[in-house]
């Protein structure tokens, strides 16, 4: 476990939702000794239920709340908008108008609240512009908490990955373990990013107590998810995860249609977070390789 003791200041309880999720356990995993951390899944608190929220809330007076519960099926949420939006957008407001006056909030939001595009990294002054359903109710989500708690942490992110559970870097392992060749999308750009540094920085915000607004968080550089794929062959491949070496070939958006459209630039600018939690980061492939460093063969 991270050490964090230096950087807060003060024994913390802090209530953490969606702790079931690839970023949730990793927050769950790497909690500071002088946190004491009510982490919960699904299963065990639904945000979208406002009287288990006030229960919560008036049971443990938490003074910080990180969310990382969400709807994060991006293409099924264009056929189920009501259930992007219960949860990405009236559930955040709930928790914000429900919460103590004295409890932060830390609620995680996308580089899917943009439109893509922006030639450059976008800032968090930025406007939001989604272009699908999924981007639109973490927009939403993110002014409801703004505007019934003005002092709320945002911090956005993108292109999450875990070496567990379902998400790009489980779906390229597996693929490249199964299939003979693989088309993947050259022309989305965007920066691959471990849950371990984005809890790393998750942490850093709730010792920083008096941060408020919205921040940007990935690891740094930028790829395409074609690199990225490529990057994952050569490294598991080095590590002998993978048995065989398949051809990975680059393809369009046009030539790869997907339910909900996607931006084609996600990088997200986060010098300001950098300098305000002191904190750089690694490399995405740095980063890559420490998750795959603690993966069995596929
Ligand atoms: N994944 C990415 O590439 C990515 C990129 C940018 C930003 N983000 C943001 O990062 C955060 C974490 O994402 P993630 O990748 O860890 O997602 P995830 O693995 O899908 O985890 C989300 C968790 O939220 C839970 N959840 C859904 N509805 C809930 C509800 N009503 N009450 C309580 N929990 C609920 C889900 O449980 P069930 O599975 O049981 O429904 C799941 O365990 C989200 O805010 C997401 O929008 C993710």
């Amino acid at each position: 476990m991270k050490q964090f003791d230096e950087l807060a200041e003060k024994p913390q309880r802090v209530i953490l939702f969606g702790a079931g999720g690839q970023l949730g356990q990793q927050v769950s995993a790497s909690r500071p000794e002088n946190v004491e951390l009510h982490a919960y899944g699904h299963a065990e608190a639904d945000i979208c239920d406002q009287q288990q929220l006030q229960n919560l809330f008036e049971e443990l007076q938490p003074s910080c709340i990180i969310n990382t519960a969400a709807y994060t099926q991006v293409d099924a949420a264009e056929q189920h908008p009501e259930m992007a939006f219960a949860v990405n957008a009236d559930a955040p407001g709930l928790i914000a108008a429900t919460c103590p006056d004295t409890c932060r909030i830390i609620h995680i939001s996308t580089d899917f609240v943009f439109d893509g595009l922006k030639q450059q990294a976008y800032s968090p002054e930025d406007e939001g512009r989604p272009v699908n359903v999924y981007g639109l109710s973490k927009l939403q989500g993110e002014e409801n908490i703004l505007l019934r708690r003005p002092d709320s942490l945002i911090l956005r992110t993108a292109w999450l990955y875990s070496g567990e559970g379902k998400n790009f870097l489980t779906t390229m392992l597996r693929l490249m373990s199964e299939k003979e060749s693989l088309h993947v999308v050259d022309d989305q750009r965007g920066t691959p990013t471990s849950v371990n540094s984005l809890a790393h920085v998750i942490w850093r915000f709730v010792a920083k107590h008096d941060l408020q607004g919205i921040y940007h968080w990935t690891d740094q550089g930028e790829a395409s998810w074609f690199e990225f794929a490529c990057e994952i062959q050569r490294q598991a491949l080095a590590l002998d995860l993978l048995e065989k070496k398949i051809p990975v070939h680059p393809v369009s958006t046009d030539e790869y249609p997907t339910p909900a459209k996607r931006p084609a630039n996600s990088v997200l600018d986060k010098e300001e977070t950098c300098k305000i939690i002191q904190y750089k980061g690694n490399a995405w492939q740095d980063e890559l390789k420490e998750t795959l460093q603690h993966l069995l063969p596929y």
